[in-house]
Formats: C-alpha cells, sequence, structure tokens
C-alpha cells in the first residue's frame, strides 16, 4: 500500500488551472474520500499566468515535462494540453512507463483510446478520462458503472457548449450565426478558431466515446456523420419555431441490432417540449434509453474551468481509492469488436427542406414528381412568402432514407423553377 499518491500535471491553462486549484484546495477531504494522501507535486505549464491564483511550493513548478514524466515518484499524470501532438507522446510515455493516466482530451480518447487503454491493460494502470465528456456531468462513470448491467439501446443528446450558445442566443435576439459567433467569442464562450465545436468535431469526439461505451464496441472516428451549425439561420429557427420546433446540435447514437449502429451529429430540429429543447447557454444533456433504466436525462455544465476540474480531480481520487487494485477500469471499450455503423445515406429521418423557387404554377407539380419518383413522403407544404417573382417552399417529409432525400435535393436543383435549396435540417429525435 502506497503511503501517499503523487501526481503532475501537464498544462495550467483553463483546465488545468482549475485543475491545480481543486487538488490544492480541496486537499484535505480529497484525501479524506480517497483514504490515502494525494499531492499535487509537480506542474509544468508553457503559459503561465501571473500572478499564479494560488500559492505553490517552492519546487513544484518546473519547465520540463521530463520532471513528471521521468520522474519515478509520479503515480497519476494528468494531461490538460489538448490536441494529439504532444498530448499523445505524454500519455503513450506516461502509461508506458506504469504511471496513471487522467485526460480531459476527447480528440484523444476518440483518435487513439483503444491504443491507449491496451497500454494501461497492458502495464496495469488506468486510462481515465471521465471530464472528455460533457465537462463536469459524470456520464462516463454513469454509463460504465452505473448502467454496467443495462442495454443502452439509444443516446442521444447535447454535448457542445459553445454551439448550444450560439443557437440558443441566435432563437432568444433572432440573429444569425455570424453575429452570434462574434458575440460568443468577445464572451470567451467560442474560442478565436471556432471550427472544433462550430463545426462538429468536438460533439463528434464526445459521440464516439460515450457510443464506445453505450454499445460495448470500438467505433473509428472516421464513420460517424457529422456537420456543424454554420448553415443555420434565423429564418429557419423562425419557421422552426412557427412548428413547435427548436434547433440544437444533437448527437445521435441508436444501436440498430445487426444493422450496425448509427453515429451522427448534426443540427436537428426537435419539439419544444423536449427536455432537451430547453437546455439553455453552454449547458450540456445527454438522454440515455436502456432496457431496464428506460429514460435518464444526465445535465448540467458541459465546460469550464472548475466542473471541468471536478471530473478531472475525480479521476485522480478514484485511481487513489484504486491504487492496491491494478487496472480497477477494465477498458470497456477494449474488450468488444470493431461494429459496423450504419452508413449515413442508409439513415432515415424525418426532414424540413427550405427552398427558393419562382413563384409560378406548376413548381409544386415538379418538385412533388421528384419526391414521388423517390418514395419521398411529404407530411407538411407550406409557401409563406412570395416577393419579385420568388417565393419560398417549406416541406416536411415523412422519415426517409438519408440518401433518398439527398438525391432528391440533387434533382429540386437541377429544376429550372428551382433558385436553391437554402436548408435541409432533419426533424425529431431517435
Ligand atoms: N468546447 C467545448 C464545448 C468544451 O463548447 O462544449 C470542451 O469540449
Amino acid at each position: 500500500m502506497k503511503d501517499c499518491i503523487k501526481v503532475g500535471l501537464i498544462g495550467l491553462g483553463t483546465v488545468g488551472g482549475g485543475v491545480a486549484r481543486v487538488l490544492l484546495e480541496n486537499e484535505k477531504n480529497l484525501c479524506a474520500r480517497a483514504g490515502v494522501p494525494i499531492r499535487l507535486v509537480k506542474i509544468t505549464t508553457l503559459v503561465m499566468k501571473n500572478p499564479l491564483p494560488f500559492p505553490l511550493a517552492e519546487g513544484v513548478l518546473t519547465s520540463d515535462v521530463a520532471d513528471i514524466l521521468d520522474n519515478p515518484e509520479i503515480d497519476v499524470v494528468v494531461e490538460c494540453i489538448g490536441g494529439v501532438g504532444a498530448a499523445l507522446d505524454f500519455a503513450r510515455r506516461a502509461l508506458s512507463s506504469g504511471k496513471h493516466f487522467v485526460t480531459p482530451n476527447k480528440e484523444l480518447i476518440a483518435k487513439y483510446g483503444p491504443e491507449l487503454l491496451a497500454i494501461a491493460k497492458a502495464k496495469g494502470v488506468n486510462l481515465c478520462y471521465e471530464a472528455s465528456v460533457a465537462g463536469g456531468i459524470p456520464i462516463i462513470h454513469g454509463l460504465k458503472n452505473n448502467l454496467a448491467a443495462d442495454n443502452v439501446r439509444k443516446i442521444f443528446g447535447i454535448l457542445n457548449g459553445t454551439t448550444n450558445y450560439i443557437l440558443d442566443k441566435m432563437s432568444r435576439e433572432g440573429s444569425d450565426f455570424a453575429p452570434a459567433l462574434e458575440q460568443a467569442q468577445k464572451l470567451g464562450y467560442a474560442e478565436a478558431n471556432p471550427t472544433s465545436d462550430v463545426d462538429g468535431y468536438d460533439a463528434a469526439y464526445k459521440l464516439s466515446i460515450l457510443a464506445g461505451i453505450a454499445f460495448n464496441s470500438a467505433f473509428r472516428f472516421e464513420d460517424i456523420h457529422f456537420e456543424g451549425i454554420r448553415s443555420v439561420s434565423a429564418t429557419d429557427i423562425a419557421f422552426a419555431r412557427r412548428l413547435g420546433y427548436t434547433i440544437k446540435l444533437i448527437a445521435t447514437g441508436v444501436d440498430r441490432g445487426e444493422g450496425g449502429v448509427e453515429l451522427r451529429v448534426h443540427p436537428t430540429m426537435i419539439p419544444v417540449a423536449h427536455p432537451l429543447a430547453n437546455v439553455a447557454g453552454a449547458f450540456n444533456a445527454v438522454f440515455v434509453e436502456g432496457d431496464y433504466i428506460g429514460q435518464a436525462m444526465f445535465y448540467g455544465p458541459g465546460a469550464g474551468s472548475l466542473p471541468t476540474a471536478s471530473a478531472v480531480a475525480g479521476d485522480v481520487v478514484d485511481i487513489a481509492m484504486n491504487h492496491e487494485v491494478p487496472h480497477s477500469h477494465p477498458s470497456m471499450t477494449t474488450n468488444f469488436g470493431p461494429r459496423k455503423v450504419v452508413p449515413m445515406a442508409e439513415v432515415q429521418c424525418e426532414y424540413y427542406l427550405r427552398l427558393s423557387v419562382k413563384d409560378q404554377p406548376g413548381v409544386l407539380a415538379k418538385i412533388a414528381t421528384i419526391c414521388g419518383d423517390l418514395g419521398v413522403s411529404l407530411k407538411n407544404v407550406e409557401q409563406p412568402e412570395a416577393e419579385g417573382g420568388e417565393a419560398e417552399l417549406i416541406l416536411i417529409t415523412h422519415a426517409v432514407r438519408e440518401g433518398s432525400m439527398q438525391e432528391a435535393i440533387t434533382r429540386m436543383n437541377a429544376l429550372p423553377v428551382v433558385i436553391k435549396v437554402e436548408s435541409l435540417i432533419r426533424v425529431g429525435l431517435a
């Protein structure tokens, strides 16, 4: 039995700074819960906040990451630098030398999780990543441990706070994407380079991690279909509201049995009465449907320094509590083989289409013929505006194969009477 668990922290940015604060400020309680002292003994950072928001004992801060990775005294390495460059190298080095590794890095786990878990297993150490999905919400432990006896059939929700903040703002203020993004950047909700969030990467990494655990499978990130929110307009949000929906970036995983698993992230019109429609600002929420639990929703802060740090530090405590049992968190995702992901063309959804068309007789008939030929059944058709010889058409379909819908759009765009299919948004939750 060790008389102390020593922690080395790499990165002292938003999340790393929070982790240092929780480990130092709450040390007494963490140690009492773990049953063993937990000491943050080394920190390395490229970006030094001056002055630090908390005092550090002499010798804790180091400019050399080797003081953590090659330090035989250190039991647990916590990585808070993000990305898959240096972070991947540090993860491989730490685990290979028999150190536990804790990370909130979703890209690292989504892309290299199976490899890193295999090293952890071989070395009898833990790789913990609770904070990699939905920040402070305990969804990974929830799925891995608390729902381990259930069979999860569906998992869907809001996994990215930045896009939820932007869509929420667009919805409340009637603004378009670009000004809402600019405002989110000014207030620190969106990064200067917002691609990872607004183009859907971040939510897709998180879906890949959750689905791996929920469906006991190893998925390839490349197989996930993801779209961001750049194409969502104030016009579509207004139409959605009239139809009783709100638009959210929803990540969806559905077990279709032998057909495979549906994994997709895209803007979705969801009924205003659904609890996910009321997830506001930068919050996250995950719905899980299982054979025994029925439906459960996990809700809370999906980002932010202290909520994320709380989850990271929780993993450190967990490791300390279980340090006498080698590899106490069996890496469920490496115990199961690869699983087929349903190609997006085979996924069935209802669709909202908005078209700009010429305002003349017979247009609707031509569009309806294309839909009929491709087996696309229309549920609702509206023509809200007609001005200067141009009209807007809104079509809502019954559930149809994505492949048929895309072919219908190609054919509609080729009609001389169609100016453009302006938007396609999937309607409804899985
Ligand atoms: N940038 C993410 C979000 C948090 O907006 O939810 C970290 O994954």
